[in-house]
C-alpha cells in the first residue's frame, strides 16, 4: 500500500492530474466527505487529507510515504528529512516581503509578522537586519494595518490581497512551486512502486 499526503484547496486540484493519469482517481471527493483517507480507483493507493502545513510531518515520521507541499512550508519545514524527487509546478507564487505603500523608514528594530518564522528568521538574519518575527496562523496582510508589525513575509500570486489592504509587494524571497516529496526509509522499501509512480508524474510534466 502507498500512502500519499496531499492538503485540501489548490493542491489537491492541482495535483488531480498527475494523479489521474498515474491511474489514481479518489472514490470520495473531499469537498464533500468528511473522510480523511480517501481510497482510491487504485487498490494499492491511498489519499490522506491533511493541513498543507502537516504534509512533511506525516512523510517524514512515514505516515505516508508520499506527499505534494508547497516550497514555502518544506523550506519552513526544513526538508533535510524528506527526499524531493519532483517539482510539479503546480500552485505557483511567490514569497514575499510586504509592506504599506509609502511607509516611513522604520527606526529600530523591525517588526515582521509571519507564519514562516524560521524562514523570515534566517531571511533578515542573512541580511544583518535585526527583525522581531511575531508569529500568526494567517491573515498576516492585517497586522501592518493594525499596528502589530511593520511589515509582513507572505505568499503573493496576484497581488490581489495585498493591494485590497494597501500593501505592496518588497522583496522576493523564493519562487514557490509544490513538490513531490518522499519518506526516506520507503522510498528504498517501496522503491519499485514509489519510482513507478515518481516516472508516471515526470511524464505527465514532460507533457505539459
Ligand atoms: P493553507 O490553508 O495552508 O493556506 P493553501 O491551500 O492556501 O493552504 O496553500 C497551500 C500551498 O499552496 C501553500 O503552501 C503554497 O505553496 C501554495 N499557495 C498558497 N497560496 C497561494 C496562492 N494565492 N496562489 C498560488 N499558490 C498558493
Ligand atoms: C494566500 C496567501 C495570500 C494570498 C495571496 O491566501 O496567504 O493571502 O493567497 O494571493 P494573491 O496575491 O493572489 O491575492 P489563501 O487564498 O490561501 O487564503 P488563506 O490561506 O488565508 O485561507
Ligand atoms: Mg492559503
Amino acid at each position: 500500500m502507498l500512502t500519499i499526503a496531499v492538503s485540501k484547496g489548490r493542491i489537491y486540484e492541482e495535483a488531480l492530474p498527475f494523479l489521474e493519469q498515474a491511474g489514481i482517481t479518489p472514490i470520495d471527493d473531499p469537498d464533500k466527505s468528511r473522510k480523511l483517507i480517501l481510497q482510491t480507483t487504485r487498490p494499492d493507493v491511498q489519499l490522506v487529507i491533511i493541513r498543507a502545513t502537516d504534509v512533511p510531518t506525516f512523510v517524514e515520521y512515514g505516515a505516508a510515504d508520499l506527499g505534494i507541499a508547497g516550497k514555502d512550508v518544506l523550506m519552513e519545514h526544513g526538508a533535510e528529512s524528506l527526499y524531493e524527487p519532483l517539482d510539479l509546478g503546480i500552485a505557483g507564487c511567490r514569497l514575499m516581503t510586504a509592506g504599506p505603500v509609502n511607509a516611513p523608514e522604520v527606526k529600530g528594530r523591525l517588526r515582521v509578522a509571519t507564519k514562516y518564522v524560521k524562514t523570515a528568521q534566517s531571511y533578515y538574519a542573512n541580511l544583518g537586519i535585526q527583525a522581531e518575527i511575531i508569529k500568526l496562523y494567517g491573515s498576516m496582510e492585517l497586522a501592518p494595518l493594525v499596528g502589530l508589525a511593520d511589515c509582513i513575509v507572505d505568499l503573493v500570486d496576484t497581488g490581489n490581497t495585498l493591494k485590497a489592504n494597501g500593501l505592496e509587494p518588497r522583496e522576493l524571497i523564493a519562487n514557490i512551486t509544490s513538490r513531490l516529496v518522499v519518506n526516506k526509509a520507503a522510498m528504498k522499501m517501496k522503491h519499485q512502486a514509489i519510482q513507478a509512480l515518481i516516472d508516471q508524474f515526470e511524464t505527465t510534466l514532460a507533457q505539459r
